[in-house]
């Protein structure tokens, strides 16, 4: 297959990590978390004692951390400032301030210039997961799908994911972060026109694998 650029965009719990991995995988593409790179610099944040609801403290700070991540889908790996940042971000004290961080426009004029940089060495071809690499990122991507699921199968995903969380909490989390991520003045989540949506509610995560595979294939 000829070098190919996926980008994979939605909201929380749609199944986008897991299946963008292993559409990767199984093509034999790199794979970039853009997520957690918002997570990363969110953690160098908040352990550097920067005021995360200050968007001037934010935007002054944003360029300080060194972030590097690893696109083998089989090890995704994340160092801020040559420290493994894998467990740190997963916290529910970073989930909860990453949207303020990522909101802020001086924060993603960079880590979307390293997303691209990323993208463009990607030589045997990339799958990005995101909010906006379909319609900011990487607008020129060979194909692109916006998953969706409702708010309910999300939040049930999303909680057995975090070992029994309780249902309605993650749901109202859940709601709360994806309205922050889509009102947002900056490339906010949203379907970019040409992206092919695929309801992933009734859907098994196999299924939702072969489905994108079977793009990817199809536009190859
Ligand atoms: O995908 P994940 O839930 O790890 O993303 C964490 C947060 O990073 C999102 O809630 C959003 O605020 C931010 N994000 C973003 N743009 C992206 C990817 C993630 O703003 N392309």
């Amino acid at each position: 297959m000829e070098s190919v650029i996926v980008a994979i965009d939605g909201p929380s719990g749609t199944g986008k990590s897991s299946t963008s991995k292993a559409v990767a995988a199984k093509l034999g593409l790199s794979y970039l978390d853009t997520g957690a790179q918002y997570r990363a610099i969110t953690w160098w944040m908040i352990s550097n004692g920067v005021d995360v609801t200050d968007a001037d403290a934010v935007a002054n700070a944003a360029g300080k951390p060194v972030i590097v991540s690893g696109t083998d889908p089989s090890r995704p790996t994340i160092t801020v400032d040559g420290v493994d940042a894998s467990g740190p971000i997963r916290t529910e004290e970073v989930t909860s301030r990453v949207s303020a961080v990522s909101a802020v426009p001086e924060v993603r004029a960079l880590i979307t210039e390293l997303q691209r940089s990323i993208a463009r060495g990607a030589e045997a071809g990339i799958v990005v997961e995101g909010r906006d690499i379909g319609t900011t990122v990487l607008p020129d991507a060979d194909l692109k799908v916006f998953l969706t699921a409702s708010p309910e199968a999300r939040a049930a995903r999303r909680s057995g994911e975090l070992k029994g969380a309780d249902v309605r909490a993650t749901q109202e989390a859940l709601v709360k972060r994806d309205a922050a991520d889509s009102s947002r003045k900056t490339s906010p989540l949203a379907k970019a026109d040409d992206a092919v949506e695929v309801d992933t509610t009734e859907l098994t995560l196999d299924q939702v694998i072969e489905c994108v595979v079977t793009l990817v294939e199809e536009h190859s």
